[in-house]
């Protein structure tokens, strides 16, 4: 059986299009068709030689789709997941995992019933500073970690959407189970986890909403802490204009840190140093700066899909704690768009 895989991807939106499609053809793999009710993102599923169904059955009705990316505002993950989990295909699906731990719940039952490989597209896994970081970390160059200092921030404003006249849901509490904590914080979390291959087991946050006039959190700081007691610290929000230094990543350890600039994203690039901890000393680490993390991330689960020993890396069961820190952070907020929880 060929390497190239046949996708199908459920809501052709802004991730999808800009990212996931071109990871798909990059990657040497084929985009066999989308769904998606709106007209402006089935042209443009159209347009880059996919078929295009107004809903999931049509997807589903598809032979071809082996393995589907899920990429629907976060309140809808669900019942794409649900479904695709009882037709049997192999599913990636956006993060958060849904809008709500409820949601991510039922999921990760539908997944276990229908025995489907399933993983949560955290593309910052798969970017080659990150895998750097890991390799780097694991041969002991920082020596013991004590700290990840993150910060992962953009400007959102309620006009912001990635096609004209486009409902902006982010902004939306109930389609989006929150702001910029539920939108990027699971990126970092899941990082921590990557880097360290253990998870983030305490967690507590402060939320704000200090300079967009929605509902939901513009911005948030977190403080987490593995089990084997690495602190963790990550600043995510919407309200950092986006021309100032705003996405960075710190691994601090008891020999010398790494410092990774402008890697977290949906791009290629950004840089990586390693300082060393007796003499200060600062040296770039080199990675393969012209593959972006869904390239990497498509080839990644395209390859367990053929080969199901990779699927080690995946876990529904981590992404479902990752859901429930999430939860657990916006519950112990008393302010700013943190409340009624
Ligand atoms: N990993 C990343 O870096 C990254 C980046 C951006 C977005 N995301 C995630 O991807 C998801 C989509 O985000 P986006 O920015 O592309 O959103 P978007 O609003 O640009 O696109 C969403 C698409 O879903 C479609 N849609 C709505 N209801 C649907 C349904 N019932 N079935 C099929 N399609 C439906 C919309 O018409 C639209 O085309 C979110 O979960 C978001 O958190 C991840």
């Amino acid at each position: 059986m060929s390497d190239a895989i046949g996708w199908g991807i459920v809501g052709y939106g802004w991730v999808a299009r800009d990212y996931m499609a071109p990871g798909i053809s990059e990657a040497g793999h084929r985009l066999v068709a989308v769904s998606d009710p709106g007209e402006t993102s089935r042209q443009a599923a159209e347009a880059v030689g996919a078929r295009a169904h107004t809903d999931l059955a049509g997807l589903l009705g598809e032979p071809e789709v082996e393995a589907v990316y899920v990429a629907t505002p976060n309140h809808l993950h669900r019942e794409a997941v649900e479904a695709l989990a009882a037709a049997g295909k192999a599913v990636l699906c956006e993060k958060p995992m849904a809008a709500s731990l409820g949601d991510a719940e039922a999921m990760v039952a539908a997944i276990r019933a229908g025995g489907i490989f399933y993983g949560t597209a955290f593309d910052q896994r798969h970017h080659p500073a990150h895998r750097a970081m890991r390799d780097a970390i694991r041969r002991g160059r920082v020596g013991d970690v004590t700290t990840i200092r993150i910060v992962y921030a953009c400007w959102l404003d309620r006009a912001w959407t990635s096609f004209a006249g486009q409902d902006n849901w982010r902004i939306d509490p109930l389609k989006a189970g929150g702001g910029a904590l539920i939108d990027l914080a699971p990126h970092g979390i899941d990082l921590v986890d990557f880097l360290l291959d253990e998870s983030i087991v305490d967690i507590a946050a402060m939320t704000q909403a200090r300079a967009q006039d929605y509902a939901v959190d513009d911005g948030a700081l977190l403080i987490g802490r593995t089990e084997a007691g690495v602190l963790a610290n990550l600043h995510v929000a919407y309200n950092c204009p986006d021309a100032l230094p705003r996405r960075r990543l710190e691994i601090v350890g008891t020999k010398g840190s790494l410092t990774a600039v402008d890697t977290m994203g949906q791009v290629a690039g950004g840089t990586l140093t390693y300082t060393d901890g007796a003499s200060g000393r600062i040296e770039p680490i080199g990675f393969d700066g012209d593959a972006s993390p869904f390239l990497e991330q498509v080839r990644a689960f395209g390859s367990a899909l053929r080969r199901p020993a990779e699927r080690e890396a995946y876990s529904a069961e981590r992404d479902l704690h990752t859901m429930r820190l999430l939860a657990r952070a916006y519950a112990g907020c008393r302010d700013a768009r943190g409340t009624d929880r």
